[in-house]
């Protein structure tokens, strides 16, 4: 890969990495020296990441103890590029020897093999797998102390599994103590019990489901971003349709709002205290890419895991025949458990970035 696994302007990312090669590390350039770098609180992201930790997700059983290479002397920035990476060991290719012949519908098999002639690495999907989005949340967690400086939280949490939803709106609170507990995110605790099941009755049938994460990010102060490509919204909906697997990215109603007039949409403004605030958020927190000073809550649809092992129909690239293909090797019945601690570091980082660009941190 090349170019187009980075992210950034003031702050970067580049990615490496495949599923089955050597590990999958993040080179974050940028973070002004002096700023603190907790190895402690690097693998407490990457540990929210982890496969083997249930059920619900993979079993695949690895460590992900994050090491850094470069850039962090006596735990603070230097001001050179950051490089952490976690490395592979429990890698086990056989399920893929015939992926660039019978390509995996719903997977990149197909299309990669096309574009990169044959020579992409289809073993666990290769550069193509979600865990390449370790590297996500290890920018993030690096990118992360420069939004406690502002006062700034970011959380994350399920609000809905396959057609399971949560009701009501979550608190930031219990968005992030959610976090901390083990098993499935979500701040809803009648609804937990509903979208485990329905993860376990789906993996039981060698199927997945998808799901809906929310991310919230409170503390943000009026005025960040600019109009059109320089949008918040626009630099977060990139980065989040970045994450493989992801379907849909919307902000406050969404596509609700199309469904609703305008005088039950727009935010009514009101004084709080000598602060401009919104008697609701429709808006998601932002207005014309530029931040209201509300909450920023945003949505992040991810579609149901696309190795499963019911029978599907593919085709022989070889023979150029029809062909069916049950997925064997070791897979998330739901991509959206895992990928909540993505979507959180990765909104960090994108929030990060943005604020280092416009002088603010
Ligand atoms: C955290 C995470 C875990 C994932 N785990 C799997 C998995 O176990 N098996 C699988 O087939 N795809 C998994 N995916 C999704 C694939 O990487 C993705 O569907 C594939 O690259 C095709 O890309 P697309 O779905 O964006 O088109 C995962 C994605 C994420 C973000």
């Amino acid at each position: 890969m090349s170019v187009h696994s980075s992210l950034g302007r003031a702050l970067s990312l580049h990615l490496w990495g495949e599923s089955h090669g050597a590990g999958v590390g993040v080179i974050v350039e940028g973070m002004p020296p002096g700023t603190p770098v907790d190895a402690d609180r690097i693998q407490a992201a990457l540990d929210r990441r982890r496969p083997g930790t249930s059920d619900l997700v993979t079993p695949r059983a690895e460590r992900d103890a994050a090491t850094i290479l470069s850039g962090v002397h006596d735990g603070r920035a230097t001001g050179a590029p950051i490089h952490a990476c976690i490395w592979n060991a429990d890698v086990d290719s056989s399920a893929y020897a015939d992926r660039h012949r019978i390509p995996r519908p719903g997977h990149a098999d197909y299309p990669a093999s096309v574009h990169y002639r044959g020579f992409n690495d289809v073993r666990g999907g290769g550069a193509f797998s979600g865990r390449l989005t370790a590297a996500y949340v290890m920018a993030g967690a690096i990118a992360r102390p420069l939004l406690d400086a502002c006062g700034i939280r970011v959380g994350a949490h399920l609000v809905q599994v396959g057609p399971e939803r949560a009701e009501g709106e979550a608190t930031m609170e219990a968005i992030l103590s959610c976090a901390k507990r083990p098993g499935l995110a979500c701040a809803e605790p009648g609804a937990r019990g509903r979208m485990e099941r329905c993860i376990r009755d789906a993996a039981a049938e060698g199927d997945s489901v998808g799901a809906v994460i929310e991310c919230r990010m409170d503390g943000i102060m009026a005025g960040v971003g600019e109009p059109h490509f320089g949008r918040v919204d626009a630099l977060l909906a990139y980065a989040m349709m970045g994450i493989p697997g992801t379907k849909g990215v919307s902000f406050g109603a969404g596509f609700d709002a199309a469904a609703q007039r305008g005088s039950a949409h727009n935010d009514p403004y009101a004084w709080d205290d000598g602060r401009v605030v919104c008697g609701s958020n429709n808006a998601g927190g932002i207005l014309g890419g530029i931040t209201t000073g509300m909450p920023l809550v945003f949505h992040v649809a991810v579609k149901p895991t696309p190795s499963i092992a019911c029978e599907q129909k593919t085709v022989d690239l070889v023979s150029k025949t029809a062909a069916t293909l049950r997925m064997e090797g070791r897979h998330d019945p739901c991509i959206g458990v895992r990928a909540v601690p993505v979507v959180e570091h990765l909104a960090a980082f994108v929030l990060a970035d943005i604020l280092r660009g416009e002088g603010r941190v």
